[in-house]
């Protein structure tokens, strides 16, 4: 059976101290064995802290970000080796953040999937349509070309390190979700992509998580859908309440 996972991206927020704090309480409130594959994600400075307060528990660390080389010249960078020295095996890649402030195209993720698949990391990657695509009815080909240019050179055997998380941008941090039923379309519709490019298998054991404005209100309803196997939070995942009510929403 495929995991059920609940992931929190922090984005540029949280200072050392602030993380601690946060750590402290999601330790508290969250269950003790929860239904889900917890993983937070905070910012770089802050990874090895996370990673050491967290080691005894259930909850994983990942990186919001890593570069596609494996070391040199590239100031202000950080690769996958330094983000596996730290004990973080885990890298979100393609945020739309990302992609649309950094000009993170889908070319140089399929580097950076690479690599971090070369370093045997697990990857949650991250796609999803814009506004205009789906008002055009192009959503449908927008998240296929996504995966098929990031992902579709991949060996069947990678895709057991591979999450995959529909996050549409026009749910991102706007207060507007998906509603259930588009979830659940576009979810089937990215295992189906997966089965014809690969085989049924695969896509039925890769877990794909939907993101953008996942509330503990909605939370229940969204995961209850087939094909959607949890979430990747933002804005509620700095709220140890709200993030906790997701994670135990299974
Ligand atoms: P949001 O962010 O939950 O604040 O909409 C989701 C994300 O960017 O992963």
């Amino acid at each position: 059976m495929r995991a059920k996972i609940v992931a929190g991206n922090w984005k540029m927020n949280k200072n050392l101290a602030e993380t601690g704090v946060l750590l402290s309480e999601l330790k508290t409130k969250l269950k003790e064995a929860p239904d889900a594959k917890i993983i937070v994600a905070p910012t770089f400075t802050n990874l090895y802290y996370a990673f050491e307060e967290l080691k005894e528990f259930d909850i994983e660390v990942a990186a919001q970000n890593m570069h596609q080389s494996e070391n040199g010249a590239f100031t202000g960078e950080i690769s996958a080796d330094m983000l596996k020295s730290t004990g973080v095996d885990t890298v979100i890649l393609g945020h739309s953040e990302r992609r649309a402030y950094f000009g993170e195209t889908d070319a140089l993720l399929e580097e950076k999937v690479n690599t971090a698949l070369r370093h045997d990391m697990t990857v949650i990657f991250c796609f999803g349509e814009e506004l205009e695509d789906r008002k055009a009815g192009n959503h449908f080909d927008l998240v296929e070309s996504q995966l098929k240019n990031a992902l579709f050179k991949l060996d069947a055997d990678s895709w057991k390190n591979i999450i995959l998380a529909y996050e549409p941008v026009w749910a991102i941090g706007t207060g507007e979700t998906a509603s259930p039923e588009q979830a659940q379309e576009m979810h089937a519709f990215i295992r189906k992509t997966i089965a014809n490019a690969f085989n049924a298998e695969i896509a039925e054991e890769v877990s794909i998580l939907y993101g953008g404005s996942v509330k503990p209100a909605n939370a229940k309803e969204i995961f209850a859908k087939p094909d959607v196997d949890g979430g990747l939070i933002g804005g509620a995942a700095l709220d140890p309440q709200s993030f906790a009510a997701i994670a135990n929403s299974f």
